[in-house]
């Protein structure tokens, strides 16, 4: 989506394939009912290229980034008779255990950076000029801790996609022509119990997420009684084809509360690919053996999105006032 040219001008809105960043800001908001409300977060979507610009040139070595998403009823108010064919509000999900909520969004900005203080500005403006078009349901800054860890400790995001394999497994294809390029977003907030974890021995730890803590080798769990939460989240269809997603989860917390907490992030080419992850996880694999990670990380939003393309985004935005 952004081209290959980071390092002449390396800012770009809808770029899914930008790069992983030391800081990143998560906002999902819900439009108001007016017409006006839907106006105004319309010529606010058609300058988002702008306002990346504005920000970012800043200071370009920042990569400033930012994408938006659009959630199912919004994107029915903007324009009704074309749809991404999987887009759908985020399905909750009750395990024997441990359930994962829906909860209202309209809008997910995703903002990233090298530098938190140009995802400040860009939040800063972005709320500015949306006003009280929109109601913020919620807000986390996130932070690159280390090597890319999470704050259990392991490091999170290796078996990402990369090179091709990256928008083969990100961005809609032929399948859904109209939406090309675009992607399925899941994000979800979760908070730990770092009590609880650090009473989990090591090797546990491992056992749960499926690699090791300090070298992030990758265990094979292929005959141990309960599956890792590396091999819940392995998706492969009937003739043995593996779907990955891309994960860009945060770190965010405020020790002096007691919050510890990764923001889960998924951008996928198809829809189901994160619902049948979430299943997996939640409801177990065979049914009742559920993702142990989730007895130390509770979900506490959840919500589907799709980021189009920055020219459909463009698009919709323009005509969606006159409808
Ligand atoms: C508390 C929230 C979560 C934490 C702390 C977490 C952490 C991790 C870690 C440490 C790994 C292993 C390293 C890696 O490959 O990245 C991993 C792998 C993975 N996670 Fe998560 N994760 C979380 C939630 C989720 C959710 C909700 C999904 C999907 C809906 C998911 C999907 C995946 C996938 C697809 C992999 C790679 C599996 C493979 O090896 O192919 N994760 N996660």
């Amino acid at each position: 989506m952004s081209g290959k040219n980071w390092d002449r001008v390396p800012i770009d809105a809808q770029s899914i394939d930008a790069p992983l960043s030391m800081a990143a800001v998560f906002l999902v908001v819900t439009v108001a009912n007016e017409a006006s409300a839907l106006a105004k977060v319309c010529s606010v979507l058609d300058g988002l290229d702008d306002l990346v610009k504005t920000v970012g040139f800043r200071d370009l070595s920042g990569r400033l980034s930012c994408i938006a998403g659009i959630g199912r009823e919004l994107w029915d108010r903007l324009r009704q008779d074309k749809r991404p064919k999987e887009l759908k509000p985020f399905a909750p999900i009750k395990g024997p255990i441990h359930a994962a909520p829906a909860t209202p969004g309209d809008l997910l900005f995703h903002i990233r950076s090298e530098r938190p203080d140009l995802c400040f500005e860009f939040e800063r403006i972005l709320l500015d000029s949306l006003g009280d078009a929109v109601t913020m349901v919620d807000e986390v800054s996130g932070f690159r801790y280390f090597d890319a860890r999470d704050l259990l400790g392991f490091v999170d995001g290796t078996a990402n996609p990369t090179g091709l394999d990256l928008p083969a497994s990100a961005l809609v294809g032929d399948e859904d022509g109209d939406f090309a390029g675009g992607s399925y977003v899941v994000v979800q907030k979760y908070l730990h119990d770092l009590g609880a974890w650090k009473q989990t021995p090591t090797p546990v730890q491992e056992e749960i997420i499926g690699r090791t803590k300090i070298d992030n080798i990758e265990i094979d769990d292929d005959d141990a009684p309960r599956k890792s939460h590396k091999s819940l989240a392995t998706i492969t269809d009937a003739d043995g084809n593996e779907y990955d997603i891309l994960r860009d989860n945060m770190p965010f917390g405020r020790p002096g509360h007691q919050e510890f907490g990764t923001y889960f992030i998924g951008y996928s080419r198809y829809l189901w690919v994160i619902e049948k992850m979430l299943q997996r996880m939640y409801v177990g694999d065979p049914p009742g053996a559920y993702d142990r990670l989730l007895d130390f990380s509770t979900p506490h939003t959840g919500a589907t999105f799709f980021a189009p393309t920055r020219s459909t985004l463009q698009m919709l935005a323009q005509a969606a006032p006159e409808k």
